[in-house]
């Protein structure tokens, strides 16, 4: 038997733009999923990973179908294999649960079946996997499961390689995670943004650029640790993606309770219309700023980010 950890992410700048070739940012969290693979007589699943309620349930043709395409890209019979799944990364919509899965499996798989795979190969697997889950994934989530820290990612055109630069950044950033207990479709969601590009070209333009700019302040801000220019820029990512039509209800009450109660910026995080929101919080303000979400009916949790990326254990 051999044993894989993964941390899930936070896309904390670019969600959507980065499908059309704009950088985003991306962080790991201290939730991991952890993953034992074992080889056996006949297939098996057992998924123990802590889930927001029909969260499994919801995922679990697009499960069967990420291991299978993972499988095939190691040129292995998933029919021998017995596949464990637990940890404390608590699945939900916007935390890279997929992505932290897939980069485990295709960890502990490698180990388990002595594939030699490097970090780059893994990553590989895990994109292939995370196919399963949505269609055309841009590899931001696996990409940050496998490296950890803080990830800098720009998507190739079509079938070159993606820029995975991790970045050097020592900045520990404190983060409240609301959670609208909605889990969000990532293909319906990323279909109606194309749609919306597709006919409004220009608007959608003029917001892909602004962003741009953003993108570009959040790398130098968050190397050099100006946290309230970086929340100043979650606040603007936040209203582009509120733009594009991705926010509701949920994520737009925990947002302003964020900012009301003394976050240093919040957004959107992820696929939106439902799943998370991220606050940017200090020692002096994290405690209120969860509890101000609690307050609303959400669920709120307290992580740092810039994690380790997977590894294998014992
Ligand atoms: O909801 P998540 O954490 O899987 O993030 C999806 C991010 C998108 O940019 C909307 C899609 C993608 O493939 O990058």
């Amino acid at each position: 038997m051999a044993k894989a950890s993964a941390p899930g992410k936070l896309i904390l700048f670019g969600e959507h733009f980065v499908v059309y070739g704009l950088p985003a940012i991306a962080a790991a969290v201290e939730g991991r999923t952890l993953a034992e693979v074992t080889k056996a007589d006949k297939y098996s699943l057992v998924d123990n990973r802590p889930e927001t309620p029909g969260y499994k349930k919801e995922k679990r043709g697009q499960q069967q179908e990420s291991i299978n395409l993972m499988f095939k890209a190691m040129r292995l019979e998933p029919s021998n294999v017995r596949i464990s799944l637990g940890g404390d990364l608590v699945l939900a919509s916007g935390v890279g649960a997929s992505g932290a899965s897939c980069a485990a499996i295709a960890a502990a798989a490698n180990a388990e079946f002595r594939l030699g795979l490097g970090r780059e190969r893994i990553n590989d697997v895990a994109y292939e996997g995370e196919k399963g889950y949505h269609g055309t994934p841009s590899g931001i989530d696996n990409s940050c499961s496998t490296y950890g820290g803080f990830i800098w990612f720009k998507k190739g055109a079509s079938g070159a390689k993606s820029e995975i630069g991790p970045m050097d950044s020592k900045a520990k950033l404190s983060i409240v995670v609301g959670n609208t207990g909605i889990t969000s479709n990532t293909t319906k969601v990323v279909g109606e943004v194309k749609q919306l590009k597709e006919g409004e070209p220009a608007r959608f333009q003029m917001t892909a650029d602004e962003y741009l700019s953003i993108s570009g302040e959040a790398k130098a801000a968050i190397d050099r640790k100006d946290l309230s220019k970086i929340g100043d820029l979650m606040n603007r990512n936040h209203a582009l993606l509120r733009d594009i039509g991705v926010s509701c209800k949920e994520l737009e009450e925990m947002v302003d309770a964020a900012l009301d109660a003394g976050a240093i910026g919040a957004k959107l995080t992820g696929t939106g219309r439902g799943g998370l929101m991220i606050a940017l919080v200090t020692e002096e303000t994290v405690e209120k700023v969860a509890s101000a979400i609690r307050k609303k009916g959400y669920k709120a949790e307290i992580t740092g980010i810039g994690a380790e990326g997977v590894k294998v254990i014992g």
